[in-house]
């Protein structure tokens, strides 16, 4: 059996997450996500995979505490971010920031929660104050009432966010925290396990983040949706792709082969929100005539909405640049890395595959 890219290969046993592709499941330890989503916030769910139970009320003011007390950038850090060239991609400005913050703290292993809760607060604060230095804008306090979402975007446009919007997110942000052994989630614990530090680790991660084959953004899904806001006609849009044999974007999936359950997730939490942004209720208008026009041109095939869907109908709805995709996805999969860091800290052995020789002998 071929095992290139370690495909079926099980590379380590983890309490964290489970992803079920045939059955269409999603769980953080234990826990189903669609449950998540709709009870509890991000915060909570950060306490839950670290901790590896939900906080009490007194905990989760004190990791509030935490976030808040950690989110606000210093001022070596300010100027490191102010001096990186502008050319410089967002992925590429957090990896060297993150690093850069390894020379400020006592990072040595074995790792901590603390420092998983100091890298989670810095990176949305690295993420805005790069963003709004870029467009030559004062950069923006945080504000201790308002949560790590909440945060993020205010951080972004010095607003203070709709509620509808913070939820969105939210939803978006939870269901990407974690997503068992990806490709990120693996280099980060392959660098954990050689003893050395979390700091170090996480910038495996985000390097392995920023490759297109990963962190892919739903840009696919954003030109259908324009196109059909543009026309008004989801249903001469769709089905005149698939006359032409195109792919719908933000449908079908490789591992789930049943719905995605972080699409159904998200669609049900928006449902919630409904009424409230144009682009929310035209992703859930289109969805329902995508579905039955797959249906009608893909018959058998099991064809439904995937992550990406949703997500670039929040995204739109937020008006978040499309160059904070990708940035986005790993503040909140910084919760998941730290994780799995500190997981593979508590019982470790050093990842030490072996290679098959298949060139010359002389
Ligand atoms: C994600 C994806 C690559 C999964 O591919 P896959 O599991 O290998 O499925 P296949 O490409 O083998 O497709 C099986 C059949 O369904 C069709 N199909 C799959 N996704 C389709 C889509 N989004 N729109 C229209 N038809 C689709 C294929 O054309 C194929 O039809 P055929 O049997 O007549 O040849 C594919 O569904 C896709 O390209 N989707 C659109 C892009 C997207 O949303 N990507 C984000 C994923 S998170």
């Amino acid at each position: 059996m071929n095992h290139k890219g370690l495909k079926g290969i099980v590379a380590a046993e983890t309490s964290l997450s489970h992803v079920d592709g045939e059955l269409g499941h999603l769980i953080y330890r234990g826990y189903d996500i669609q449950k998540l989503t709709e009870h509890y916030a991000f915060e909570e769910i950060a306490y839950l995979l670290w901790y590896g139970h939900f906080p009490n009320k007194e905990q989760l003011l004190s990791l509030k505490d935490a976030l808040n007390h950690n989110r606000v950038l210093s001022d070596d850090l300010k100027k490191i971010i102010t001096i990186l060239p502008p050319s410089m991609d967002l992925m590429s400005v957090i990896r060297t920031v993150i690093s850069a913050e390894g020379g400020y703290g006592n990072y040595h292993f074995p790792p901590t929660i603390a420092q998983a809760i100091k890298l989670t607060a810095l990176t949305p604060s690295i993420i805005a104050f790069r963003k709004r230095a870029l467009e030559g804008k004062e950069d923006v306090t945080p504000r201790e009432d308002l949560n790590y979402v909440g945060n993020y975007l205010y951080m972004l446009t010095g607003e203070i966010p709709l509620p509808a919007h913070v939820q969105a997110l939210e939803s978006y942000m939870i269901l990407t925290v974690e997503h068992g052994m990806n490709a990120s989630t693996f280099s980060a614990r392959v660098t954990i396990s050689s003893e050395s530090d979390i700091v170090s680790a996480v910038t495996s991660a985000i390097g392995t983040m920023k490759g297109p084959l990963h962190g892919g953004a739903p840009s696919g899904v954003l030109h259908l949706l324009d196109e059909i806001s543009y026309t008004n006609d989801a249903e001469k849009v769709i089905r005149d792709k698939l006359e032409k044999g195109e792919k719908l974007m933000g449908f079908g999936h490789r591992v789930y082969k049943t719905h995605d359950p972080r699409a159904v997730a998200l669609k049900s939490k928006l449902t919630h929100l409904g009424g409230q942004d144009e682009w929310l209720d035209l992703a859930m208008h289109v969805e329902n005539i995508a579905i039955d026009l797959l249906k009608e041109y893909k018959p058998g095939r099991s064809l439904y909405t995937n992550v990406e869907f949703y997500a670039a109908a929040i995204m739109k709805a937020i008006q978040l640049d499309p160059m904070l995709f990708t940035p986005t996805f790993t503040a909140s999969r910084m919760v998941g890395w730290t994780a799995h860091i500190l997981e593979q800290a508590s019982d470790n052995t050093i990842y030490r595959p072996e290679s098959k020789y298949v060139g010359n002998h002389y």
